[in-house]
């Protein structure tokens, strides 16, 4: 494994981010990383590490990293796109359709997108003649959405920044935020911008990854610094009544390994509460114990892997990983896997290809390299998108190795 260089730029976390306790417990220790999406022009480069451990809030259930990278150092060069996912990009165009066929009331109705990366999804409702504005701190993504017509501030979100965009395009109909709440230290802030520039009636739509489907699959590669919360409904609920967000619905979705949908209304009526609360009490979410029990299933499952990629080797063939994402980052690093199993990896992102893995160095590669080198294992590190990869590389003559929910080696294909 390349030289470690130790972290000073990470601030450590003492209160929860939602409740603002103190009675933190950590429950899983997944030792010292670079920073997932950091992948190296250079092998040789020198990196940074940060440890990565999560605490369970013992009094409003959220889960949380123990340390706070700069966001800055995180968000304003980004190497994940929306559009480098088919199964995202159905995605969104689905959401902009329901958005538009049932949150917005007349064509003068502004939809704000936070986090809005490429303007994947604002692109599609503006083809259905919706009002648009994206809010995306990466500016290397702001400009792509920039040049496709997509008009994006390249921007952080929260309340001085709202109140800016209210004074210059007035009340919002409905705010959109995929993805982007696990980024956010101060929520609060970000709350009170929501509800400045929310107009009254107003909808706030938020997806985020959902702790019940990590701790159910021991998803536990999806921990790294850019997700600070693990969220079930509970916390979010706190959250939103602090801002009198009414919370209308809970979807479930199968996205990015299992997501929650959450429908608010800035109101002050009363709405009855979502049933969600007590199906994630009847699961456990609110224990502790549910935590630890997991943290045993992580080690499991990490020696179970190692013992799957051991018997591949041992028997001297190739090895590659199918897709670089962020998780694979922490999965590599965590399992202790580099170069030595991995000979590279494969992704469609224009910004990946040609680097290295952070942590373990290993060369990304465009995908035509798998299709012609035909490896007898792939190491599906991508492994949420299972389904489409599957399909994709029908004509694959070796096996997938599946991580997640627990390793196992798909049947070569027929
Ligand atoms: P994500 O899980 O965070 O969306 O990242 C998935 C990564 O996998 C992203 O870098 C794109 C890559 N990928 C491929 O290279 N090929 C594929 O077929 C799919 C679905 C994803
Ligand atoms: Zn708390």
């Amino acid at each position: 494994m390349p030289k470690k260089s130790r972290a000073t730029g990470a601030r450590r976390v003492s209160r929860c981010r939602v409740c603002g306790s103190k009675d933190l417990t950590l429950f899983l220790d997944l030792g010292e990383t670079p920073l997932a999406n950091s992948f190296l022009t250079n092998p040789d480069e020198r990196e940074e590490w940060f440890p990565l451990q999560l605490f369970f809030c013992n009094r409003c259930a959220l889960v949380q990293l123990s340390r706070v990278v700069d966001p800055d150092t995180l968000f304003r060069n980004y190497a994940y796109r929306s559009s480098s996912s088919g199964t995202v990009v159905a995605h969104l165009l689905e959401l902009a359709r329901f958005v538009h066929a049932n949150l917005l009331g007349s064509s003068k109705d502004l939809v704000v997108e936070i986090g809005s990366n490429d303007g994947t999804f604002l692109k599609a409702l503006k083809e259905m003649g919706v009002k648009i504005l994206g809010v995306e701190p990466a500016k290397n993504m702001a400009h792509i959405a920039n040049a496709q017509g997509v008009e994006t501030l390249p921007t952080f979100f929260g309340s001085k920044e709202a109140q800016r965009i209210r004074d210059l395009k007035g009340g919002v109909k409905v705010m959109v935020a995929n993805n982007v709440f696990a980024h956010i230290d101060d929520l609060h802030d970000f709350m009170r911008g929501v509800v400045t520039l929310l107009d009254d009636g107003g909808i706030l739509s938020v997806e985020v990854p959902y702790l019940g489907d990590l701790n159910q699959n021991v998803e536990y590669d999806t921990v790294y610094h850019e997700h600070l919360s693990y969220f079930t409904v509970h916390p979010i609920v706190k959250l939103f009544d602090e801002f009198g967000m009414k919370l209308l619905k809970v979807v479930k979705l199968e996205l990015h390994g299992g997501s929650i949908r959450l429908l608010a209304e800035k109101t002050t009526k009363q709405r009855p509460r979502p049933s969600f609360l007590a199906f994630e009490e009847k699961c456990g979410l609110t224990k502790l114990r549910t935590y630890e029990s997991l943290a045993e299933r992580v080690e499991y499952q990490k020696e179970s892997l190692r013992r799957i990629l051991e018997d591949a080797r041992s028997g001297g063939e190739k090895i590659v990983g199918y897709g670089a994402p962020a998780k694979g980052n922490t999965l590599l690093n965590f399992c202790g896997i580099g170069t030595e199993t991995l000979a590279y990896l494969i992704d469609t992102t224009p910004e990946k290809i040609g680097r290295f893995t952070p942590g373990t160095h290993i060369p990304v590669v465009e995908t035509e390299r798998f299709r012609k080198e035909q490896p007898p294992f792939a190491l599906m590190l991508a492994w949420n998108y299972e389904k489409e990869i599957v399909m994709k590389e029908r004509e694959y003559t070796g096996q997938f190795i599946v991580p997640i929910p627990s390793p196992r080696v798909l049947p070569k294909n027929a």
